[in-house]
């Protein structure tokens, strides 16, 4: 049973709507008082997270996100602008340093749109098909022309990787993505084993709700911060929007080239660069084979731990899944994580191109990755600085995550092993760059009621 307001909360932060297609439009707003007429007029056709009946399931959904500089110009008091977290206020581009976010990740390599700082709100259509997209974006294009309130600055359009002419999970390199995102409290799902913390005699449950919403105690027994008025955060959440680009020519010729040399073959090799084989199964479950049994069953995809792996040799240290969820691997029943702990949404951008086929990295092709949390710095923040762009807590001193790092062709990723020949020590080197980011920013994601006090200018911070 939900003891969230569900009516309250956009749906988009409460679940992944698995629909295949999204455009996500990114706005400026113009005038303030154009602005709010814009975002009243929206208002009823935000989709909440209340439950869909089977035979009432949207075609499409709606959903609106604000930048910082977007609320400025929404002009919402000086007091409670001043009251959001600091790395909200200052942007994503601002937070270079500690994201990493330098050299050929650098703002200078950015799509234009989010180069040039005019990114007032993210407005999302996700739907079940080419034409109901198109005809909500329509009507949003109307209500746009017709308030004057905000301006197209760009469409991003995103779509699930179609197999044989039905919509998959899978990512670009190849992998199925999608799997992990952490259970809390008043969520509608139940609790997934693997999915939430783990409890001291090994079981798991779904984590505090202040984790992913604001308003409400989160995992040490805090409200996380949030602006003022109260009902200005609360049932609201942080979002971070990351447009990664894939060089799929680079990874799939680097995992050729060593796939080649590694004793347990290519694609063991790509399983022990994320933590799962292509097809999704854990390889801390099953370390010699893809089992399609496990990952079908909702009880076990997602169901382990790596405390009986410490040294790595079913799942490396460096593995994708274990640097930026590491379960139980740092000690303390998986305590120090579970504040660390991002819900992933997205879907890939771009054409896919089947293994085998000729393929370039010039061509637009990524993943749109967006991360909700309560606490940009303390969630999002910190795996991409810690975990991903660093590893000395999993005792891999600067070794970044072998797909998500900035890497420079000088990086390393080490797969733990054994004396068995299908299960050697090796070492991949000379990581060159597999993901480049394209630009994006931090957004606050409202609840209807700071919606509706935002449109009407009724947001009061005394
Ligand atoms: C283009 C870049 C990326 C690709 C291709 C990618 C791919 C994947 C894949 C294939 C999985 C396994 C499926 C699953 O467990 O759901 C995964 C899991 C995950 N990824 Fe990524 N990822 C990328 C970037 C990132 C970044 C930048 C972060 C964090 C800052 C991240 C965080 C996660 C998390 C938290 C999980 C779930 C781990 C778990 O709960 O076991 N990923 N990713």
């Amino acid at each position: 049973m939900s003891n969230i307001d569900v009516s309250d909360i956009q749906g988009f932060s409460l679940k992944g709507y698995n629909f295949p297609r999204a455009r996500y439009l990114l706005l400026e707003l113009l005038h303030p008082e154009a602005a709010r007429a814009f975002v009243e007029r929206l208002l009823p056709d935000v989709t909440t997270g209340e439950r869909w009946d089977i035979d009432k399931k949207p075609m499409s959904t709606v959903n609106l996100a604000f930048t910082y500089k977007g609320l400025v110009r929404l002009q919402l008091p000086r007091a409670s602008l001043l009251s959001f977290p600091i790395e909200f206020q200052q942007g994503m581009k601002a937070r270079g340093d500690i994201l990493y976010d330098t050299g050929k990740n650098g703002p200078e390599h950015w799509d234009s749109v989010w180069q040039e700082d005019q990114v007032h709100a993210w407005l999302a259509v996700n739907a079940r098909t080419a034409e109901a997209l198109e005809e909500r974006c329509t009507a949003i294009g109307q209500l746009m022309t017709e308030t004057a309130g905000a301006r197209l600055l760009q469409a991003q359009d995103a779509c699930a990787i179609y197999l044989n002419d039905k919509p998959s999970t899978k990512e670009h390199f190849g992998y199925t993505d999608g799997f992990g995102n952490p259970d809390f409290q008043g969520a509608e799902r139940e609790c997934v084993p693997g999915q939430g913390k783990l409890t001291p005699d090994g079981r798991w449950e779904a984590l505090a709700t202040g984790e992913f919403l604001l308003g409400y105690a989160d995992e040490a027994g805090e409200l996380p911060v949030a602006p003022i008025p109260h009902l200005l955060g609360r049932n609201g959440t942080f979002m971070v929007y990351r447009k990664l680009h894939q060089n799929v020519a680079t990874f799939r010729g680097y995992l050729d080239e060593k796939g080649e040399l590694y004793g347990g073959g290519k694609e063991k090799l790509a399983a022990k660069f994320v933590g799962r084989w292509r097809d999704g199964t854990p390889i801390e479950l099953s370390p010699d084979e893809p089992n399609p049994g496990i990952v079908a069953d909702q009880n076990r995809n997602t169901n382990f731990t790596y405390g009986g792996d410490p040294a790595g040799v079913r799942c490396p240290v460096g593995a994708h899944v274990r640097r930026v969820h590491p379960r139980d691997a740092f000690g303390f029943n998986g305590g120090l994580v579970n504040r660390r702990r991002i819900m992933r949404r997205g879907l890939p951008y771009g054409e896919y191109v089947p293994e085998g086929q000729p393929v370039r990295d010039e061509d637009e092709r990524g993943i749109i990755f967006m991360a909700l949390n309560a606490s940009i710095f303390r969630q999002f923040e910190f795996v991409q600085q810690q975990w991903v762009e660093y590893g000395n807590d999993s005792h891999l001193g600067n070794d970044k995550d072998l797909l998500a790092g900035n890497h420079d062709g000088t990086g390393k990723f080490m797969v733990q092993g054994t004396t068995d020949p299908n299960n050697p020590p090796f070492l991949c080197g000379g990581l060159p760059s597999f993901v480049e980011l394209r630009g994006g920013d931090y957004f606050f994601i409202p609840s209807l009621t700071a919606l509706a006090m935002i449109a009407t200018g009724t947001v009061d911070p005394r």
